[in-house]
């Protein structure tokens, strides 16, 4: 077992947190929680085991939200603000062992691993504010004699239900919004990542949330299902807000029809990224680094297709290869490490499938292109950055999403021709462009069909913005004051008898 020291060792729980108590699965079955860095069948891979829950743990976690509910959703807004703001402080004050905890059961090197804390914990200092700041309207009476208003209240009881590969940032920008309004919420972790999250959940204990407002349920893929599905039964649970793949995404929606339940759907992207011939092709490349490699690749956000103009593809190409191949491949802990290891073997087996294909079908291998092992890459987990060039619609990872440091070049000649290709696709989260053209930029703002678009600009996420995609990337916004409405009911009153 991996001996984990932490500078408060109480942040590692291997227990469900339920009803404020730390509670042992009623399974007594384990999830074992890997770091991914190292080969499996090393001892040293296991970190900790945690409850792999059951529908048994799932009606406990609910039972104690649904209670909670009825308390906390009438507690003063400021009092719900307070929580919020020391739960921030402490995460801010705990920073290097959230992001020690991120590291190892996620992978990512250890600079991005703080800067998620930081990432998630502006999501939760951006909902303390907003708590306060829930208005009611007031609305023009349609006849004499009547008032017309507006009340915003809490939806109810939340599921939330969160990725890996940002293992305290989205759960972070899920629970802060619901505790802020007044929700209570049951979460459920990726069985990859669940320590980040009971981590989080100490830290909530600690800033004195009241019992049953958060509960964490743990539980491997296998078992997920008995934990969500009494979720997805029940009336009492009001929305569901869920960030991974499009098929779970609809799985959810379906399952939650019979309760008619709200739904935040954070699925699948296949983002586009265009650089035009008048861009400034060293801002450009930036902006591929910052939006392509960031977690090795593993972001619904990352560009999957990235089109260049025919007249600077070869410069485009050779500046973007040199600073790819460059780029430090390592475990988290290695202090120049930039690339980390994927998340598991399933991830490093779709990345090398899409790579092979694209090359079997005439891509050209500008860097990369092969697992990495050898002194310092212990497991199998380790893909090198890759630039392919001339890949053309017919290829895999055109379609699907690889989620890997895989960037894919294709060639355009016209606006028309590239908006058309950018479009076609299922999916719609994020878009990039690059040119300083302010006509142009009004146009592709416009015709590109996605929820973000990134104009010049990489790095896009914001707690101040709407995060949320169109098409089969989902629906519903996270950050944001968009945010918060997925969270509220919209209730209007109307009272007669005045005049
Ligand atoms: C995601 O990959 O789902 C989220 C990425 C982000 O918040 O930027």
């Amino acid at each position: 077992m991996h001996s984990l020291t932490l500078s408060d060792p109480s942040l590692l729980r291997t227990h469900h947190f339920i009803n404020g108590q730390w509670v042992a699965g009623r399974s007594g079955l384990a999830l074992p929680v890997h770091n991914p860095a190292l080969h499996p069948t090393r001892p040293e891979a296991l970190i900790a085991q945690v409850p792999d829950g059951n529908a048994a743990d799932a009606q406990a976690a609910l039972d104690a939200a649904s209670a909670a509910f009825k308390l906390w959703r009438v507690r003063p807004a400021k009092e719900r603000a307070q929580a919020l703001k020391r739960w921030h402080a402490l995460l801010l004050q705990h920073q290097d062992d959230l992001a020690r905890l991120i590291s190892l059961e996620q992978g990512k090197p250890l600079a991005e691993a703080r800067g998620e804390v930081l990432y998630g914990a502006s999501y939760i200092d951006w909902f303390a504010e907003e708590a306060t700041r829930v208005y009611g309207d007031m609305l023009p009476a349609a006849v004499n004699g009547r008032r017309m208003m507006v009340l915003k209240e809490p939806v109810g009881v939340v599921a939330a239900i969160t990725p890996w590969n940002f293992p305290l940032a989205m759960i972070a920008r899920k629970i802060a919004p619901a505790l802020a309004v007044g929700c209570c919420v049951v979460a459920k972790p990726a069985e990859d990542t669940p320590l980040t999250a009971l981590a989080l959940a100490r830290l909530g204990e600690l800033a004195g949330f009241p019992p049953g407002v958060l509960n964490v349920v743990t539980a491997s893929r296998e078992h997920t299902p008995a934990v969500v599905d009494v979720w997805l039964a029940s009336p009492e649970v009001r929305k569901i807000t869920f960030t991974g793949s499009t098929p779970v995404g609809q799985h959810l929606a379906r399952a939650s029809a019979d309760t008619l339940k709200k739904l935040s759907l954070e699925l699948g992207g296949n983002a586009p990224f265009i650089v035009f011939d008048d861009a400034d092709l060293d801002a450009a490349v930036e902006g591929v680094m910052a939006a392509k490699f960031r977690n090795g690749g593993q972001t619904c956000v990352c560009p999957n297709r990235i089109y260049v103009q025919r007249g600077v593809m070869a410069a485009f190409s050779q500046k973007l290869a040199a600073r790819v191949a460059a780029l430090p491949v390592g475990p988290a802990q290695q202090p120049d490490s930039l690339i980390g290891p994927m998340i598991n073997a399933r991830a490093v087996e779709k990345i090398e499938r899409h790579v092979q294909d694209a090359l079997a079908k005439g891509a050209h291998l500008e860097t990369g292109g092969q697992r990495l092992q050898g002194p310092g890459l212990d497991g199998p987990h380790y893909y090198a950055p890759t630039v392919l060039s001339g890949v053309t619609p017919d290829m895999a990872l055109t379609q699907e999403e690889t989620f890997g440091p895989v960037a894919p070049l294709f060639t355009f000649d016209t606006e028309d021709e590239v908006i058309a290709q950018a479009n076609d696709t299922p999916f719609g989260l994020a878009a990039y462009f690059y040119s300083p053209n302010v006509r142009r930029i009004w146009r592709m703002a416009s015709a590109l069909e996605c929820g973000i678009v990134g104009i010049n600009e990489g790095a896009v996420a914001s707690e101040a913005a709407p995060f949320g995609g169109v098409k089969a990337s989902g629906y519903g916004r996270e950050g944001s004051r968009y945010g918060l409405d997925d969270y509220l009911h919209t209730k209007y009153l109307c009272q007669g008898q005045l005049d």
